[in-house]
């Protein structure tokens, strides 16, 4: 294990190449990433970086965006096979005959979509600034959002608006969460609070002490001090750094639907491995292509979302 990570570290000096990583990959790949953040985090980060090749330790859609800031940088992918459910929920045809049956609205669309779909959408918006991008826009402006259903429901209930039309996409894995085994951990932990991802159904997010992203969930349990156990709803890969940041304080991952399936692990991040991170490092490949008209359409909306929430 030692040797892997040394060999990563060599190849990344020699390559000028930045390691970044999403909070839901296993705690050794978190440990050697130059940075760990959540969806909009590591977007930031994509944008602004020096290096010239970038290794990204996520997901298709996370690799595509940092592709889609950094065309001249080469993009890097442990594994290809690792995409997204919520992103397959959407394909980019379907959602551009959404879009034509329903004209004159504003196209917003979560960072988990494709290269394509974001292409076809005006503003990208990441589950830590989807109130605010949706707020920035005037009341009576009608909004179509895509394609995380739970998500959606979640800024309608938040905001009020009534105008927005919601792709009915999901998440596999957010999907599982058991609003009865969350009740039961409730009673077996009573002090702890429940902190949730906003792609949990209404119901889980209804019982939550805080909604947010996996940054916010964990910012969260490290401030809070209001008691020291946590039942945390989400890819329970954020443990990872929330044990390191509050060793004193507890952690349970919130069990899916059957606790036999190991569902509430998102399959597709847990492909990234450190032997697959030394390939990809040793033989610059895989690499992220974008078609470039594709690329410049797609920039513009998370471009937009950028703007909105510097
Ligand atoms: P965050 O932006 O909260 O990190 O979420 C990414 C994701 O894929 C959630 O399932
Ligand atoms: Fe996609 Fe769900 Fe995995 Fe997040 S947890 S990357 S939304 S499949």
């Amino acid at each position: 294990m030692m040797a892997l990570k040394e060999k990563i570290e060599a190849l990344k000096r020699e390559r000028n190449a930045v390691i970044l990583a999403h909070y839901y990959t296993e705690g050794d790949v978190q440990d050697v990433a130059d940075f760990v953040g959540d969806s909009l985090a590591l977007s930031q980060k994509a944008a602004t970086t020096d290096a010239e090749v970038i290794l990204f330790a996520g997901v298709h859609f996370m690799g595509e965006t940092a592709k889609i800031l950094s065309p001249r940088k080469t993009v890097l992918m442990p594994d290809m096979e690792a995409g997204c459910s919520l992103a397959d929920s959407c394909r980019a045809e379907d959602f551009a005959a959404f879009i034509a049956a329903h004209p004159g609205r504003t196209v917003i669309s979560y960072v988990n979509t494709t290269a394509e779909v974001k292409a076809l959408t005006d503003i990208v918006c990441t589950s830590s600034n989807a109130v605010q991008i949706v707020q920035s826009l005037p009341e009576n402006e009608p909004v179509i959002f895509g394609p995380d259903r739970n998500l959606g429901n979640y800024i309608k209930n938040i905001t009020g608006r009534q105008n927005m039309l919601i792709w009915d996409g999901a998440c596999h894995v957010h999907e599982e969460f058991s609003l009865e085994k969350i009740l039961e951990l409730k009673k077996e932990y009573p002090a702890a609070k429940v902190l949730t991802h906003p792609e949990c159904k209404r119901p889980i997010v209804l019982v939550s002490d805080y909604v947010g992203s996996t940054a916010g969930l964990l910012k969260f349990a490290v401030e809070d001090t209001s008691t020291d156990t946590y039942i945390v709803v989400t890819e329970p890969g954020v443990l990872h750094q929330m044990k390191k940041a509050a060793p004193g304080k507890t952690f349970i991952p919130a069990p899916p639907m059957d606790s036999t399936c190991g569902c509430n692990n998102c399959s597709f991040m847990k492909l990234v491995t450190l032997r697959k991170m030394a390939d990809a490092l040793e033989r610059m490949q895989p690499e992220i292509v974008i078609p470039e008209t594709t690329r410049a359409a797609a920039e513009k909306s998370i471009r937009r979302m950028l703007e909105i929430s510097k």
